[in-house]
């Protein structure tokens, strides 16, 4: 066949809903644009080399917080959503998209041995005429330098035997507002035919798909975007310590600057940076930029000033206690959140494990309350959530909010606390915050 062949043949499969897409890595990205693509009747196969985790799929239960067990079961019993954990059925698929980890090594450098591991199994199972995208995140040149000769080592080529592009996964977990389908999707493909032929798999489903000239400006759009965030929660991190020298409230601060309608836009200090995203992906840009004889000051910077924001969170405990004629050592202190974001469950890099493990290493008796972690592994200490009884609250010498999950009620742990230091202006309405001390 000939590549206007294949495009024709993909382009017919994609209209009449019979092009079968393969996810490889269903994790929270995979499964979250599996069912996206399975909710709009096209054939999904989820690969998965956790075997546990593929059986898990295939009985319809989600080990994701947005993704339900109802909706996997009705995709599964539609037909549309299935998962495997043998790879040999690449073969079949029509269009793959590879969603596996991106993580950092212990020296923060990029380890992209989950990339490399999916992509060689692509290469042995490739069939011509496939569509393939990347949508980990990952460092600019990726897709052209790794992937394009992993594939490419068959002896097809890239725009002509098969079609291959990045596109980044830019969800954003728990968003109420902004789901896989109204995020619009940017795509770069290795040839301006792979970027239409990865455009034409994603308007299928996603209302807005935007083109870039190649995969390498994709790769570096996603990490624009992270970019922005990581200096710019930095920056507010750092305005939140200058506010406390100047003894104001940098909550103020912010919600008066955010009036001005244009050239502002608010971001909100924290105790920490956390995820999987803002504090892994700008290394990947700062690694690649190393290697070019350049350092990324701003990332580093930004990187360095949010790292600390845990131990000054402590350092306000520390001072609640003090204000009680109490030293840390001794002192009773209630952890309220352990997810790193509002009403996920998800405590990867969160900033609450470095302020537990500060707090113990201090000789607190640290308790937590998460309703969405039920218990926390840090080193020898193994840790269950506590229920926020009136009973536990008065117990307590000082409770500090980490993550401000939407089901608490603030009104009651103010009332019962000791004192509360609060990480997020969580007590923001409340009519008496006078045991409050903000960040
Ligand atoms: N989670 C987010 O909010 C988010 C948002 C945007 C981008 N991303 C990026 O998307 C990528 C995936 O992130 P995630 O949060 O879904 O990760 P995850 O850890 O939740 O899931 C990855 C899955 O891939 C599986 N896996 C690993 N190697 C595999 C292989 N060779 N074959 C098949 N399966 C394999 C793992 O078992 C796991 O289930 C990362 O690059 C991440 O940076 C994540």
């Amino acid at each position: 066949m000939t590549t206007e062949n294949y495009i024709k043949e993909f382009e017919k499969k994609v209209a009449d809903g019979t092009v079968r897409l393969g996810v490889i890595g269903m994790g929270y990205v995979g499964m979250s644009l599996a069912c996206e693509f399975a909710e709009a009747g096209i054939n999904v196969l989820g690969f998965e080399i956790n075997e546990e985790r593929a059986e898990m799929l295939r009985r319809g239960r989600s080990y994701v917080r947005d993704i339900t067990d109802e909706q996997l079961k009705r995709l599964r019993d539609n037909g549309t959503l299935d998962a495997t954990s043998q790879f040999d059925q690449l073969t079949e698929m029509d269009a793959i998209s590879i969603c596996v980890p991106t993580p950092l090594r212990k020296s923060k450098d990029p380890d992209i041995s989950f990339v490399m591991n999916a992509s060689e199994r692509i290469a042995s199972f490739m069939r011509k005429g496939q569509v393939i995208v990347l949508e980990s995140t990952t460092y600019p040149g990726t897709t052209d330098e790794v992937i394009r000769p992993t594939l490419e080592a068959g002896g097809g080529k890239a725009g002509v035997d098969f079609f291959l592009a990045f596109s980044p996964e830019r969800v954003d977990p728990g968003n109420a507002h902004f789901g896989t389908k109204n995020t619009p999707k940017v795509v770069g493909g290795v040839t301006p035919v792979c970027t239409q032929m990865g455009s034409l798999l994603y308007s299928k489903v996603i209302d807005t798909v935007v083109p870039v000239s190649s995969p390498r400006c994709a790769e570096m759009v996603k990490l624009l975007e992270n970019t922005f965030r990581i200096v710019n929660i930095g920056l507010v991190n750092e305005i939140a310590i200058m506010c406390d020298r100047l003894e104001l409230n940098v909550w103020e601060v912010i919600d008066a600057a955010a009036t001005k309608p244009f050239g502002f836009m608010p971001f909100y200090p924290g105790p920490g940076l956390g995820g999987h995203c803002i504090p892994v992906d700008p290394h990947y840009l700062a690694w690649k930029l190393r290697t070019l004889d350049y350092r990324a000051r701003f990332i580093e910077l930004a990187g360095e000033i949010s790292s600390e924001m845990p131990e000054y969170v402590v350092s306000k405990v520390v001072t609640a206690l003090n204000d009680q004629c109490r030293s840390v050592k001794g002192s009773q202190v209630l952890v309220v959140g352990a997810a790193y974001k509002r009403d996920t469950n998800d405590c990867r890099e969160s900033p609450a494990l470095d302020i537990i493990r500060i707090l113990i290493k201090k000789g607190a008796s640290v308790v937590y309350h998460d309703p969405y972690v039920p218990s926390l592994s840090l080193g020898s200490d193994e840790l269950s959530s506590v229920e926020l009884s009136p009973e536990v609250l008065s117990a307590q010498h000082c409770s500090v909010i980490v993550t401000d999950h939407s089901c608490l009620d603030i009104g009651s742990l103010i009332k019962n606390s000791t004192v509360v230091v609060d990480t997020r202006n969580a007590t923001k309405g409340e009519v008496d915050r006078s045991k409050v001390v903000l960040l």
